[in-house]
């Protein structure tokens, strides 16, 4: 049990650290990323999901190809309803240069699964298969796949073996239904017979959120890692502290860095977008002010202001006001 913690994970010829940072669209953006590393060095942090067409037709990359070398490891995550864009989109992902590529199998939002790509191919195990293996064959660095529980029903087991069978080095499991969205308990004993039914690693994404519900969560399915999602949210250290306090030594993180990190996720917003990441940074704030004297007045004030110095000053002074 304690070398578990202390030894790495394994996907392909790569070596992480068993906590990674999951994929959330609109949140862990390279801004975002870049404040993670500020932390974490060593840790796998997942791209948001971009459908190999938009990857394969972006002309400048700056819509699908928006991240840097001080980023990585980076598992660049595609989503795919079909074949046609994969060879163009795979070669122009690994010649700008990621550590891992993951198909997504479990989005979901209307208009892919609509289109016939993330959480709907679990429902079209023919179609999945067509599928992840144009893309092994198009890959030559390590290679994952993301799921579900399964669409409507729960057919992870199937789904599996299947992903396996076509070559992948590492599957991350979600265990609930499209249907159930991010709500409702995810089922760890289904990742549990996943994890006993292939061989490649397999890694967990679902209420993960620190120390405690990680070691519960391995206890409860022998995983082999962890994709942190909501838990990263507005934490960028979490991945540090998890692991720090998985090896049992200390990690804190006190009031007033919490309100300095806001201040450079903000600095980071704007040097990437311009004025426009004043915008991007309201989805952060709540969760940076959350919990804190006199957060909800704060929170209402700054989150509706156009004028970058009020957000600026305005956290600055939070941050010196807490004693
Ligand atoms: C806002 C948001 C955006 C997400 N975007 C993605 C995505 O782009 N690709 C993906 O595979 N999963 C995505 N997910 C799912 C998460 O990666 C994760 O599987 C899910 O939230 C459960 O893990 P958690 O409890 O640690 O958040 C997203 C979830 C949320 C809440």
């Amino acid at each position: 049990m304690n070398n578990y913690w202390q030894e790495p994970l394994r996907i392909g010829n790569l070596s992480f650290p068993r906590f990674m940072g999951g994929p959330l669209d609109g949140i862990t953006d390279a801004p975002f990323r870049k404040l993670v590393r500020t932390f974490s060095s060593e840790e796998l942090l997942y791209t948001e999901m971009r459908h190999v067409a938009c990857v394969a037709n972006d002309k400048t990359g700056r819509l699908s190809l928006d991240f840097d070398q001080s980023e990585r490891p980076l598992n660049y995550q595609v989503a795919a309803n079909g074949t046609k864009f994969i060879e163009r989109a795979i070669e122009r992902i690994v010649d700008r240069g990621v550590d891992i590529i993951d198909l997504n199998v479990g989005c979901p939002a209307k208009n892919v699964v609509n289109s016939g790509g993330g959480s709907s191919l679990m429902d079209d195990p023919a179609k999945l298969e067509v599928i992840v293996t144009a893309l092994r064959r198009a890959i030559s660095i390590p290679f994952t796949v993301k799921i579900r529980a399964g669409f409507k029903a729960k057919n992870a087991i199937e789904i599996a073996k299947l992903i396996e069978g076509c070559g992948a080095d590492a599957l991350a499991i979600h265990p609930r239904l499209r249907t159930e969205f991010f709500q409702g308990r995810p089922d760890y004993a289904l990742a549990a017979q996943v994890k006993q039914a292939i061989s490649i690693p397999v890694l967990l994404s679902g209420n993960v959120v620190n120390w405690p519900t990680a070691r519960m969560a391995y206890e409860q399915t022998g995983v082999d890692g962890f994709l942190i999602g909501r838990g990263i949210w507005a934490k960028p250290w979490q991945l540090k502290m998890m692991r720090a306090h998985s090896l049992g030594q200390e990690f804190n993180i006190s009031k007033q860095q919490i309100f300095e990190i806001a201040q450079q996720h903000l600095q980071n917003m704007l040097d990437h977008y311009g004025e426009h990441g004043l915008y991007c940074f309201r989805k952060h704030l709540p969760f940076y002010v959350k919990g804190f004297v006199g957060a909800s007045a704060f929170r209402t004030k700054l989150i509706t202001s156009t004028s970058i110095i009020e957000v600026q000053e305005g956290l600055k002074q939070l941050g010196q006001s807490i004693v």
